[in-house]
């Protein structure tokens, strides 16, 4: 079954998922959570869901919440989004399911309230209790203590998924006590899947010519599932021609420098710095070297998340090996010598890679 439009809304909730039938991509991840919710009492009841932005985390969550509490179906990863539980979670009312964003979660008192309060001392109409906190990355430290015993044994009936798009802020002792989950960006085909689906609904590229067509999909394909949505819609309301321009700055720092860098192109990689340097001036725009370090990085990871281990595909495997030592390199504290200029610190790293990575 593909995606189903729902409702009026921004796109990327008229097409959000409901069920796991119709989330694109992340297989592995869809299968083994399918498992845990079929395995009744013995499945894990702390997960932790990671990766990239708009890859599906909050999504795959809110279906887990939805389907441990269907009345139709049981304990499902299909819900049936019918009944008197599916609708309250649909209508984000459900008491069984609290969704919260870490940011508001700053001090002790707020997860207490919050969260451990609701979690020990409040009655609930589902069958489970979830809790979603977003963003988890950004509970502070202080804050967190009132939750590691829930994280450690929740209490009966009790479910919790943390979001985050930032691994490596969270803790150890958070860490030790989940069960991990990592989303990665789609590839080509998943986007496309995707978009045919969308399409078919919203009818619209229906009306392009094949030339346009080719430009269209080639443009929108970029980025995490919510960018192509996104996308998708800009280029509806806008025509595919502007998308173009506003593209091709991002393209920069997603793709094309980091393959420079995997192919130790250094010229190439500092020509494009400079250039990128130069329109952050020209549109008067904040320029630094970070955007391009998460850039690089993220691209990196996709790459190591996908080598599927085999040694003797000797091409993905140096690719693996290229992609792992840039992360190590570029997440390394830059030298003492350099604090002061962080930017010339991050050069000399990117020459330090490209100097190294010829030789893998
Ligand atoms: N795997 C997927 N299949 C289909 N659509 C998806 C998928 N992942 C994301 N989307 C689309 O992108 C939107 C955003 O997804 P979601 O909020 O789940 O991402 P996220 O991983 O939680 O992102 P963030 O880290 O920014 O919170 C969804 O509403 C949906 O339209
Ligand atoms: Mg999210
Ligand atoms: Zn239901």
């Amino acid at each position: 079954m593909s995606i189903v439009r729902r409702g009026e809304e921004e796109i990327c909730k008229r097409y959000r998922p409901q069920r796991f039938s119709e989330v694109v991509g992340n297989k592995a991840i869809l299968k083994s959570l399918k498992k845990a919710i079929e395995n009744g009492n013995t499945r894990a009841k702390v997960y932790l869901f990671e990766g990239a932005p708009g890859t599906g985390k909050t999504t795959t969550a809110r279906i887990m919440a939805m389907g441990l509490n269907c009345l139709t179906n049981g304990d499902t990863v299909e819900p049936c989004l019918e009944c008197d539980n599916c609708i309250l979670s649909l209508q984000d009312q459900a008491s069984h399911v609290s969704e919260l964003n870490a940011a508001i979660l700053n001090k002790k008192e707020d997860v207490l309230k919050h969260v451990v309060d609701k979690m020990y001392h409040s009655t609930f109409t589902g069958r489970n209790n979830v809790f979603i906190i977003d963003e988890y990355h950004c509970i502070l430290n202080a804050a967190q203590q009132p939750l590691l015993k829930a994280l450690e044994e929740p209490p009966k009936n009790t479910y919790i998924f943390l979001c985050t798009t930032q691994i490596k802020k969270i803790d150890k002792a958070i860490l030790t006590r989940c069960e991990r989950y990592s989303f990665i960006n789609p590839i080509q085909s998943e986007k496309i899947e995707l978009l045919a689906s969308v399409n078919e609904q919203e009818g619209w590229g229906d009306q392009l010519n094949a030339e346009d067509k080719k430009k269209f999909l080639k443009i929108v394909t970029f980025g995490s599932f919510r960018e192509v949505l996104r996308t998708y819609d800009q280029a509806i309301r806008m025509g595919v021609d502007s998308l173009e321009e506003i593209q091709s700055d991002d393209d920069k720092t997603k793709n094309k420098l980091p393959s420079f860098l995997l192919k130790a192109e250094y010229t190439n990689v500092i020509n494009m710095i400079q250039e990128m340097k130069k329109e952050a001036e020209e549109k008067e725009i904040l320029f630094n070297t970070e955007t391009i370090e998460i850039g690089i990085l993220g691209y990196m990871r996709t790459i190591l998340l996908r080598f599927n281990g085999n040694w003797n595909d000797d091409y993905n495997a140096k690719q693996a090996l290229k992609a792992a030592y840039i992360i190590e390199t570029l997440t390394r504290p830059i030298g003492k010598d350099y604090s002061y200029e962080p930017k010339a610190g991050f050069l000399l790293k990117i020459y330090e890679i490209c100097k190294t990575i010829k030789d893998i």
